[in-house]
Order: structure tokens, then C-alpha cells, then sequence
């Protein structure tokens, strides 16, 4: 084993025997939801920094899969919408997570009338070779933990989600993102890198790893500050901003013409006609505003048309639009 996964797995034995608060998380509002009554414990260790629950990719009685279980609060989160044995399979390589885990869980159905703990089927594995058949979950969900694996084990981290997902199915991730490149002392700083604070890689770089995978449709749902490496603090010359990220990659199979990258452009056609119809699918109507993937969004502006707005990515994207 590479000895940063080692430390990565000190670091989240250590996490789960002493929760620290504010390793990882950011600031962000943590889902409260009707009737769901979190364990002190589950908070203090919300070790991710974003969100992956969204119930728009909860329909259906889907299988969730969670890599990284942490204190257990977004697999009781996707429970919630779940609400059948075994719907959330939970996977950690750390012991102590799952132990802690656990516990936190069994808290959680003492404070929820509508909760069993068996909802959620915990198991010891890693992200690296999930102990999980191929193709059968309907969404995988990860957060603040791929971003610690350097490139070789990213991909495989990757790959190894694609595998189990069923067609269509939906990796939904949230992981910080940077686009400075780290210099080699923080890249290699193993306790850092643990930390989810140096291995983060620029979004596109993200964003091709996933659709070179075999991810046709990639949505960027949200992007917000995460941290800032400074001078002072950490080895470095310049000051780093780090950004955190929500993705979901759908297993759609990839278009002939590349990948479907939504990151929140929309098209809006302001002309005379009744309604603009670009020949490829898309049509467009006098000020209804149409969300595009990038692909589209080029496409459109390439047109050089007067009467066609294409905003920039607002790095927000809800669904519907353009494929
Ligand atoms: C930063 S924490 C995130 C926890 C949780 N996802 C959250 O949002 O609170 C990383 C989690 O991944 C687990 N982990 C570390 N290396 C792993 C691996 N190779 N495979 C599976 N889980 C791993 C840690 O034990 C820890 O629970």
C-alpha cells in the first residue's frame, strides 16, 4: 500500500476515536429536512464539504451506494428518502469509522420514529475495489474523499463506481477543487493530503477524468469557497484558493460527438422569429431561457447570431435543457 493511503487511514482512525470538527467540512448549511433529527455526534462529524443528497436523483426506490461513510450523516440523509433495508450500502476501510458509524446510526433510531438502522448496510472494503457486484446501484455518492487519492488511484476510484452503477445510474460527488496547481511539497505532504487540503486538481482536469471513464452526461450542480493555503500557514509562495464542487456523472452512454458537461450555461434566443431552431434539436422560443451543456452552448455561439445569448457557466445546474 502507498504510504499516503496509509496515512489516510490513520487519519480517519484518529478522526473517527476523536471527531474533529471542521476537518474537511465547510460552513454550508447541513440538509434539514422534516421529521429528521440529526445525533450531535453525526454533526460534529460531517467531515464532507458539499452535499450529495438531492432528491432528484432519489426517485424510484433507488440502491444507494456511499464510499467513505464518515459519521453516517448523509447515508441516514439518503435514508430518509429510501426508507427499506439494506437501500444505502455503506463502505469504509477505516474499522473505527465504521464502528462509530454505527453507533451513530443505532442514535439515530432512537431519535427517529420513521429510522432503522438497517436501513443502511455497512460494509469494510475500499473505494479501490468495492466489495460491490457489478451493476447494481442505481446512484454512488462519495464526498471529500476521491480528491485525496493522487491520479493512478483517482481513476481507479473512478472506474470502480462506473463498474457498479447500472446503466443510466448516477455518481453523485463533492470534493474540493483547485485551480492552482499545488506545488510538490504540498502535493506530497501526506497528513495535508489526508486532510482533503492537497490533493485537489482543477475542475476540467476532474471533469475529463470522469467522462474519459465512459460518463456521457456530467452535471457541475454547485461550486462554492472552500479553503486558503497561505504563506504564512503552509509551504507555499503564493496564496492557493480552494473551491469545493458538487458533481453528478450519469452512466448515459457517450454521445457520438463527446460528452454532455452541463456547468449552468443557458441559451436564450431574443430574435423576431416565432422561435429559433438550430437544425440539431434545439429549439429555442423569444426570451424562455433553455439550459445548455457546453458542447451546445459552443455550437450556438459559433453561429455569431445577434439575436442569441449564451450566458457563461454559473457552475449551477438543475436539470432539463439542451440532451
Ligand atoms: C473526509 S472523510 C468524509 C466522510 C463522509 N463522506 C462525510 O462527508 O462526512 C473520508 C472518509 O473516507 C474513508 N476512507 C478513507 N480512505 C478510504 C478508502 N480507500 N476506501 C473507502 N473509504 C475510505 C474515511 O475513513 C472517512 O470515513
Amino acid at each position: 500500500m502507498d504510504t499516503y493511503l496509509k496515512t489516510t487511514h490513520d487519519v480517519y482512525k484518529q478522526a473517527a476515536v476523536k471527531p474533529e470538527i471542521g476537518l474537511c467540512c465547510t460552513s454550508t448549511p447541513v440538509w434539514q429536512l422534516p421529521g429528521l433529527n440529526m445525533p450531535n455526534k453525526m454533526l460534529e462529524m460531517n467531515y464532507g464539504c458539499g452535499s450529495t443528497v438531492n432528491p432528484r436523483d432519489l426517485a424510484n426506490n433507488p440502491t444507494v451506494l456511499y464510499v467513505g461513510v464518515g459519521g453516517g450523516m448523509e447515508m441516514f440523509q439518503f435514508a430518509y428518502f429510501s426508507r427499506k433495508k439494506n437501500a444505502v450500502i455503506g463502505i469504509d476501510v477505516v474499522e473505527e469509522m465504521l464502528d462509530v458509524c454505527w453507533e451513530n446510526l443505532k442514535e439515530a433510531e432512537k431519535m427517529n420514529g420513521w429510522f432503522e438502522k438497517d436501513f443502511v448496510n455497512l460494509r469494510k472494503g475500499d473505494a479501490l475495489n468495492l466489495p460491490v457486484e457489478d451493476a447494481s446501484v442505481d446512484v454512488a455518492a462519495q464526498n471529500c474523499l476521491f480528491n485525496i487519492f493522487k491520479h493512478n488511484e483517482l481513476e481507479t476510484a473512478l472506474k470502480e463506481t462506473y463498474r457498479v452503477l447500472k446503466p443510466h445510474g448516477r455518481l453523485v460527488l463533492s470534493d474540493p477543487i483547485c485551480e492552482t496547481r499545488m506545488n510538490e511539497q504540498l502535493c506530497n505532504d501526506e497528513r495535508l493530503r489526508a486532510q482533503c487540503l492537497t490533493g485537489a486538481i482543477p475542475l476540467k482536469e476532474y471533469v475529463k477524468m470522469i467522462t474519459n471513464i465512459g460518463f456521457g452526461t456530467v452535471e457541475i450542480r454547485a461550486k462554492r469557497p472552500y479553503r486558503i493555503l497561505d504563506p504564512k500557514h503552509y509551504p507555499t509562495d503564493e496564496m492557493i484558493y480552494i473551491e469545493s464542487v458538487e458533481i453528478c456523472a450519469i452512466k448515459d452512454p457517450m454521445p457520438k460527438d463527446g460528452p454532455c458537461v452541463f456547468t449552468g450555461k443557458t441559451a436564450i434566443y431574443f430574435g423576431e422569429e416565432e422561435h429559433f431552431d438550430d437544425k440539431k434539436g434545439h429549439v429555442l422560443y423569444p426570451n424562455q431561457p433553455m439550459a445548455v451543456c457546453d458542447k451546445t452552448g459552443g455550437a450556438l455561439a459559433s453561429l455569431e447570431r445577434e439575436d442569441l445569448f449564451i450566458s457563461e457557466s454559473t457552475w449551477f445546474y438543475d436539470g432539463g435543457g439542451c440532451c
